[in-house]
């Protein structure tokens, strides 16, 4: 491992408001998890409380040194009502971004991260070209209450993410299995991506402020085929790349749609994101038209291979497209027991550090242990342990490197000695 400065990139934290808030919501995943899709049983009703919790969270992460923090609104709060805007609700994240900047944390607000009302879901949600209007009324209010609370959003986090498992079978509410769905699903996050980013930039320019960042949150992962000799296999991982993947990266950043997306509300190509937002995990081996694997590889506790280049990678790609400024907005891992977290961060570090890119930010997935969506409690992705029983938070090793690393703002030989050279992954 390599010892080195951070070089101006800042480390912060991110979550989602369906994963930590708990409460009784009228949103797709209280509905989902009433159902009974939940493996463990457990819902987002309950979570981390943060709701009642947050000004202890957010003390948790000044304390720890974290300076920046991406968050979600939940739409459902907000909007509990076709156009019936609930003014406490949008009070309560205006206090929250308040104290958070009061202790020197930079909000980045995510407006939809998987979650929306059911009354937006029973009206189409986003199979529907008509609901992008709705989405766009719900941003403006937002964007013009929060004013200079914040001013970079991310407008749609990982649109591929929630059509394919929503809609191509994968276990997300609604639940469908059609492939035509999925890419319409697409087609329409893409228009509501490109006219939130032009209309976060126009109502904040009417409200007199110019410093306005907007991106969408891209989930990529690195393709490759199992048996790279094999020609059926590269050609199948090159489709899969390019649908799940590559489509998205050019729709959304540059506006130029190719199948499966298609361009629904007319934009022209252009530049839609003022930084490259990018969550990255893993890797997908393709082996013909099943999924392959990689034999030997290091693996979570998920079973998702550990490949700490792949985020350099995906960057570089993203950066090839649009060379922006670019924010990690999501990297962590399934570690239960916190056995190799730290050496995960380290080294998805170095590798971007390696890349020589312009990395500003890089945001751990997660602060917190969550509610991670269909493994609801059972799966801990977070820098802080979370007893859902009793709602105690408290630090976990891997909280304490990065708190330390933070402090350092440099890898150091002190703390690899110290955090690191006994961690090993799982194979
Ligand atoms: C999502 C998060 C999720 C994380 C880990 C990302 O796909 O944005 O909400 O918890 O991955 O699965």
């Amino acid at each position: 491992m390599k010892f080195q400065q951070l070089r101006g990139m800042k480390l912060g934290a991110a979550s989602a408001s369906a994963q930590i808030e708990g409460g009784d919501v009228a949103h797709n995943w209280n509905e989902w998890a009433d159902k009974g899709h939940i493996k463990d049983g457990s819902s987002p009703r309950r979570a981390n409380d943060h709701f009642a919790r947050w000004r202890e969270d957010i003390d948790l992460m000044h304390d720890m040194g974290i300076t920046i923090y991406r968050l979600s609104i939940e739409w459902a709060r907000v909007e509990p009502d076709d156009n019936a805007f609930d003014e406490e609700a949008i009070e309560y994240y205006k206090t929250l971004l308040r104290y958070a900047r009061e202790k020197g944390i930079e909000p980045l607000v995510t407006l939809h991260h998987f979650t929306h009302p059911i009354w937006f879901e029973r009206r189409g949600g986003f199979m529907k070209k008509a609901n992008i209007a709705i989405f766009l009324r719900y941003v403006q209010h937002v964007v013009r209450e929060l004013g200079d609370l914040c001013h970079e959003y991310v407008t749609i986090n990982e649109p591929n993410v929630f059509a394919t498992m929503g809609y191509l079978g994968g276990g997300f509410p609604p639940g469908l299995s059609s492939i035509l769905g999925a890419g319409r699903v697409m087609s329409v996050l893409a228009a509501c991506h490109i006219q939130a980013y032009k209309l976060i930039h126009t109502t904040r320019e009417q409200l007199g402020f110019r410093d306005t960042r907007v991106g969408f949150a891209h989930h990529m992962r690195v393709f490759r085929a199992q048996n790279p000799k094999s020609p059926f296999q590269r050609i199948c991982t090159r489709v899969a790349r390019h649908w799940f993947q590559n489509s998205v990266s050019s729709a959304y950043l540059i506006g130029h749609f190719g199948i499966p997306l298609r361009n629904y509300s007319g934009v022209r190509p252009g530049e839609y994101s003022d930084f490259l937002a990018l969550n990255y995990y893993t890797t997908t081996v393709v082996g013909g038209l099943r999924e392959g694997r990689e034999p030997n590889s290091p693996r979570n506790d998920l079973d998702w291979e550990i490949y700490p280049e792949g985020i350099a990678e995906c960057a570089k790609e993203l950066y090839r497209l649009l060379p922006r400024p670019i924010y990690i907005t999501e990297n962590g891992t399934c570690d239960n027991e916190d056995a190799y977290r730290a050496r995960y961060i380290a080294e998805h570090l170095e590798a971007l550090l390696d890349s020589n890119l312009p990395v500003e930010r890089y945001y751990h997935w997660c602060f917190t242990d969550n509610f991670e969506w269909l493994d609801g409690e059972s799966a801990r992705f977070g820098l802080v342990h979370v007893d859902y029983e009793t709602q105690a938070r408290t630090i976990k090793r891997s909280g304490a490197f990065y708190r330390d690393l933070i402090q350092e703002d440099a890898m150091t030989e002190a703390l690899y000695q110290r955090y690191i050279k006994d961690q090993t992954y799982p194979t």
